[in-house]
């Protein structure tokens, strides 16, 4: 007797949808992925790009801070790895250079020697499931946040350079100086293409 519990369905759906609307389309597209679990069900794109613009630029109009908006600006954009910073060098390197060339373990198992349980997630990014985090990080230190190799803007590009299938939506995003990281996670996650 499904039908009985269908108007309690599409209340719940109904709410849900009108709260989710008020926010972000991110955290929307969350909601959407609880509710009808396992479904693909991400908000149409141009629609998605199109909110997401206006509530950053709103956010920094009012001088409220989203997510990674002013993030990382004026700041000291530096970072240092603390077991470099603290000399802790045989934390990674041994004495014979013969194994691993002269690392404590091979090099894409290095990081996850203490970064573990690092990857969580259904979905994993192409160059974390292989452990090459050195892909986009440093070991020791690096002039932009989170040891990157490239400025956050660019590292997603070391990589990317073929065409989009979404390509009209991220052209907008280009234009309009949204980063890769504002909805994609670089690691892993969840949803379908790491989306936030
Ligand atoms: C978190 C692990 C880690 C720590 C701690 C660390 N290193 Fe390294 N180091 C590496 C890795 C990984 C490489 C290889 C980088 C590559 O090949 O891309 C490396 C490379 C090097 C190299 C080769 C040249 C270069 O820069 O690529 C030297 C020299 C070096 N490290 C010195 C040090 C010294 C001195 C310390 C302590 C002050 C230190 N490292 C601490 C991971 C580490
Ligand atoms: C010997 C242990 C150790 C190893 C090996 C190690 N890390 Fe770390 N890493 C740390 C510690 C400790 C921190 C600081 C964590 C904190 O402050 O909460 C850290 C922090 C980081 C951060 C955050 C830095 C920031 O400024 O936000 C990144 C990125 C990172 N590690 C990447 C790596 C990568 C890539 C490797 C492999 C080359 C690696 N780590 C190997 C111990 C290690
Ligand atoms: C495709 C590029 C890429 C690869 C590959 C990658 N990272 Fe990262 N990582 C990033 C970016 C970008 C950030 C900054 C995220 C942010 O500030 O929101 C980051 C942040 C981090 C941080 C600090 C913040 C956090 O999320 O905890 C750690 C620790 C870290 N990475 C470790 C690793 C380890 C370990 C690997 C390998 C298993 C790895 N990363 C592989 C791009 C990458
Ligand atoms: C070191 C190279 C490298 C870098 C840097 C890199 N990627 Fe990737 N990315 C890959 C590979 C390899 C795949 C897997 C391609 C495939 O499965 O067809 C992938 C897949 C993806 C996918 C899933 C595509 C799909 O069709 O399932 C997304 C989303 C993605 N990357 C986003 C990013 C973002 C965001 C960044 C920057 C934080 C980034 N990538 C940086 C190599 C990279
Ligand atoms: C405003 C949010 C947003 C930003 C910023 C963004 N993406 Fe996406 N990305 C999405 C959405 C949503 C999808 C899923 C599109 C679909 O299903 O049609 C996607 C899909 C993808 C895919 C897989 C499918 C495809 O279109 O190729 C890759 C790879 C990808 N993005 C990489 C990137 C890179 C690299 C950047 C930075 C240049 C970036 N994205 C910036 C939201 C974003």
């Amino acid at each position: 007797m499904v039908w009985k519990f269908l108007p309690a369905l599409l209340f719940a759906f109904l709410s849900c949808f009108l709260l989710a609307s008020c926010s972000d389309p991110t955290t929307r597209h969350k909601v959407l992925s609880t509710i009808f679990d396992g479904v693909p069900s991400l908000p149409p794109a141009g629609e998605m790009c199109n909110e997401y613009y206006h509530e950053r630029v709103a956010a920094e109009t009012e001088g409220r801070e989203m997510a990674d908006v002013n993030a990382d600006t004026d700041q000291d954009r530096r970072s240092s790895h603390k077991p470099y910073k603290e000399k802790k060098c045989k934390d990674c390197h041994s004495k014979n250079k013969n194994i691993n060339a002269g690392l404590i373990a091979p090099k894409r198992e290095l990081c996850g020697v203490c970064h573990q349980d690092f990857v969580q997630g259904d979905n994993i990014h192409g160059p974390v499931a292989v452990g090459d985090c050195l892909a986009c990080h440093l070991p020791h230190n690096s002039p932009y946040p989170s040891l990157l190799k490239e400025d956050p803007d660019k590292v997603c590009d070391l990589c990317h350079q073929e065409s989009r299938l979404a390509a009209a939506m991220h052209e907008r995003f280009v234009v309009k100086t949204i980063s890769c990281g504002e909805c994609h996670d670089p690691h892993a996650g969840d949803a379908r293409y790491f989306l936030k």
